[in-house]
């Protein structure tokens, strides 16, 4: 069955560009980014993983390892990184988790067949430090992930893990929340106390409580 939201991320152990992982040890305390591409030397995936080597300091300035993954072996990874690092200017240094007994894929559910049932589609699971699945997104081969967004994504989980807080359409980190449902008047006064703006009673925006 796919995974959902709140499962716990399947744990493995794989040969990576940077040594064998055991996926949980490997994530420690931080958030984490698993994401699957079709195939090494294509060419959306190589921008992709390019894309994402040069977000490393967001990545790191939120606490979040990436790794990456396809049924390719290690020696084809190795030999594309060199690639990736040639035509976009960057230096690949997280782990690209070699799957070509197709553990990892079928752990996560990333091959689907209608699309393609040899290769991984482009997916995404964000987890959180419990281990969780904070969010999942799928791809098709022919369009490349906003990376972008996912680090837009990751502020909002972060933001409203530890706030009653929820996000707006297009929000970005700095700008106003929502205040959740189940916080009442009463409580939103001493929970925020920069203020709050009711357009409905069930749509009060307040500023990022954390800034
Ligand atoms: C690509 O990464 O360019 C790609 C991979 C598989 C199918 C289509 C495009």
């Amino acid at each position: 069955m796919a995974l959902r939201l709140g499962d716990i991320a399947p744990d493995f152990t794989a040969e990576t560009t940077e040594g064998t992982i055991t996926f949980h040890q490997w994530l420690g305390t931080s958030w984490g980014i698993l994401f699957s591409h079709p195939a090494d030397y294509t060419p959306v995936c190589t921008t992709e993983l390019g894309a994402t080597a040069k977000l490393k300091a967001e990545f790191a300035k939120r606490n979040v390892k990436v790794a990456a993954v396809s049924v390719d072996d290690i020696g084809s990874h190795r030999g594309w990184v060199g690639d990736i690092n040639e035509t976009q200017g960057t230096t690949v240094d997280f782990p690209i988790i070699a799957d070509p007994q197709k553990v990892v894929a079928t752990a996560y559910d990333m091959i689907h067949p209608n699309a393609d049932d040899k290769a991984t589609v482009r997916s995404v699971f964000v987890i959180g430090p419990d281990k969780k699945i904070k969010l999942t997104l799928t791809y098709p081969a022919s369009t490349g992930r906003n990376f972008i967004e996912l680090l837009r994504v990751i502020d909002s989980l972060q933001l409203t893990a530890k706030h009653r807080v929820a996000t707006p359409a297009d929000w970005k980190a700095g700008e106003d929340c929502i205040i959740t449902p189940a916080v009442k008047d009463a409580e939103a006064v001493t929970l925020f106390p920069k203020g709050f703006r009711t357009v409905k009673p069930y749509l009060r925006y307040t500023p990022q409580p954390d800034r």
